[in-house]
């Protein structure tokens, strides 16, 4: 596991940028694979990956999470990623089959299907952020999905946030390549107690992931024991 420290949120997005464009140059299959975080710190990294010099369309994009709304909605990940990436670059999207009134298990459990299809046994590389409860994609502490064994994503209800679908530790564990996006003071104590050893979500997946780089800013950075 590598930390990134970087300067501010920008020297954060280009340094991240560089080094998902770096993997998928150095991936040697006709495709690649590449899961999204959600949220709100990734867009600027995404808005630097638009001008990566990439064969964008030998990439395949996935959500690592999703809220279970519109893919309008103003809460929705995929028009996030639309807004900063997808419609800027010619890759090929793969995204979660909405519908209004259609059971949430319905939906994760075709979209697992469609996600063994374009992954395979190991995806390549997932993006991911973290909350300041330590959870990562939609996988919050003592949540139900957050102990899921078996199945590579799932519907999970999260008390205050509604139903939310998401990358289980069985699929996040098999990425070959994992990237944390942390700015913010906000951040600064939680990710101490992950890089710490505390057992959230978010140290859950780190520890079971493959190759594992955070890139953080300084201010979230404040907290961590350094020497
Ligand atoms: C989501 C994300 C989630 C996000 C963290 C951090 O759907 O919200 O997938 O896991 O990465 O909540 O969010 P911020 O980047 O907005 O702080």
């Amino acid at each position: 596991m590598r930390v990134v420290i970087a300067t501010d949120p920008g020297e954060l997005a280009r340094s991240a940028a560089a080094h998902i464009a770096g993997l998928i140059l150095q991936s040697s299959g006709p495709r690649v694979t590449l899961g999204l975080a959600g949220g709100s710190t990734p867009r600027a990294t995404y808005r630097e990956l638009r001008a990566a010099q990439i064969d964008w369309s030998r990439v395949d994009l996935w959500l690592g999470d999703e809220r279970w709304v519109a893919p309008d909605h103003e809460e929705s990940n995929e028009r996030m990623a639309r807004e900063e990436l997808l419609d800027h670059v010619p890759a090929v999207f793969h995204g979660i089959r909405w519908e209004k009134g259609r059971p949430p298990h319905a939906a994760a459990e075709e979209y697992a299907r469609t996600l063994q299809r374009i992954l395979g046994d190991h995806p390549d590389i997932v993006v991911l952020g973290m909350g300041d409860d330590g959870h990562t994609a939609s996988l919050f502490p003592g949540t139900a999905a957050l102990a899921e064994t078996d199945a590579d994503y799932v519907a999970n209800h999260v008390p205050g946030r509604g139903w939310r679908l998401t990358a289980t530790v069985p699929l996040l564990r098999r990425c070959r390549h994992t990237v944390f996006l942390v700015a913010g003071e906000a951040k600064a104590d939680v990710l101490a107690r992950v890089l710490g050893g505390d057992k959230l979500p978010s140290a859950v997946v780190a520890e079971a992931a493959g190759d594992v780089v955070w890139f953080v800013d300084e201010a979230a950075a404040s907290r961590i024991e350094t020497g």
